[in-house]
């Protein structure tokens, strides 16, 4: 059976065109493929030739081999190195070409201000602290000296968790989505030794919707206790830390206030700039609450009030960004649209 002729200049010719490493491999492996390459399956079928016949076939089959090995090798290191033309033509990058405009993603203007409020705070020597979002009635209320029959407790419109699906155990241990961050006081004078400060940033949720309220909002809560700390200090560093997160002079009051967990107890307003509608310029927005430790509150966590004495405030996150950037709608925050969050 005669052996069948090839035609190995076609194959010369491909390989010196091939415009790819990839297209390069494939001829490689047509030619010398283990089971079905050309130049195999040639050199195999030399033992059905006559003497005469493979002694020729062996010499032109050893010079495609080796020609086809240096060729393809040559060609290997050329598409290795691909000239600037290639480049441009192969896989159409034009380094020359300016920049497509490209948008970068940024933080959402509450976790970024929550950053900077850790930030200011923790330069005044505050620790960062955090607590749980469904707190016990115990935490949430009582060991803030707001027992269960107290007035106060109303003003929260509290959403208690449904006690088949509480985790909790035992009479005091009705669950809710914490209303305020003012437990984490509590969790952090268990857990520490004062003197202390710490302020603690997160999410609290009460039943309420409007303008400037939202049934999801935050709040960051602070607490300093020492032996000689003051309503002074307490003026003072609020004021020097707000001035601070909001970038510019705001005027600020305080009010006396009542809250069950401070004695005395002040609420602190700043004063609205900017609203579009004029409906509230010069009018003043609350901030949130403050104060002297309440006796009772340092007793439920074994502090002794004729030791140690400080103060704690808890103020919302959204109220003083909306001053800082003369947002007028607190839901604004809260619904995605990309032509309020890209301002930012
Ligand atoms: N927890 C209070 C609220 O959400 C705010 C507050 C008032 C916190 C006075 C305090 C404080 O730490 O001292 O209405």
């Amino acid at each position: 059976m005669a052996a069948a002729a090839h035609d190995w200049q076609s194959y010369a010719a491909r390989i010196a065109e091939s415009p790819s490493a990839d297209a390069l491999a494939a001829i490689e492996h047509e030619l010398f493929g283990r089971k079905a390459g050309v130049l195999t399956v040639a050199l195999k079928d030399m033992g059905t030739l006559s003497p005469d016949e493979r002694r020729a076939k062996a010499v032109e089959l050893n010079e495609a081999k080796k020609s086809f090995t240096e060729a393809i090798e040559l060609k290997r290191k050329e598409l290795g190195s691909p000239s600037g033309d290639q480049l441009k033509i192969g896989d159409g990058i034009d380094v020359s070409m300016e920049l497509p405009a490209h948008e970068e993603g940024h933080l959402h203007l509450i976790p970024e201000f929550i950053r900077s409020i850790e930030e200011v705070f923790g330069r005044m020597g505050f620790d960062v602290w955090t607590g749980p979002e469904i707190e016990t009635e115990d935490l949430n209320f009582n060991l803030l000296n707001i027992p269960p029959e107290h007035p106060a407790r109303d003003g929260q419109d509290t959403f208690w968790i449904n006690p088949s699906t509480s985790s909790g155990q035992g009479p005091n241990s009705k669950q809710v989505l914490r209303t305020h961050t003012s437990p984490v006081q509590i969790r952090y004078m268990q857990t520490h030794k004062p003197p202390f400060r710490m302020v603690c940033p997160g999410k609290v949720y009460r039943k309420d919707s409007d303008a400037t309220h939202s049934p999801m909002f935050h709040q960051f809560e602070g607490l300093m206790i020492g032996k000689d700390i003051t309503v002074g200090h307490l003026k003072a560093v609020l004021i020097e830390a707000l001035t601070e997160l909001i970038g510019r002079k705001v005027e600020f009051r305080f009010r006396t206030g009542y809250f069950p967990f401070v004695e005395p107890g002040l609420e602190m307003d700043m004063m609205w700039q900017g609203d579009l509608s004029e409906s509230r310029e010069g009018k003043w927005l609350e901030m949130g609450g403050c104060g002297m430790v309440h006796p009772n509150v340092l007793r439920n966590v074994d502090i002794d009030p004729e030791q140690w004495q400080g103060f704690a405030f808890g103020f919302g996150v959204e109220r003083p960004l909306m001053i800082k950037h003369r947002i007028p709608d607190l839901r604004s925050f809260y619904e995605g649209d990309l032509r309020f969050l890209k301002q930012f």
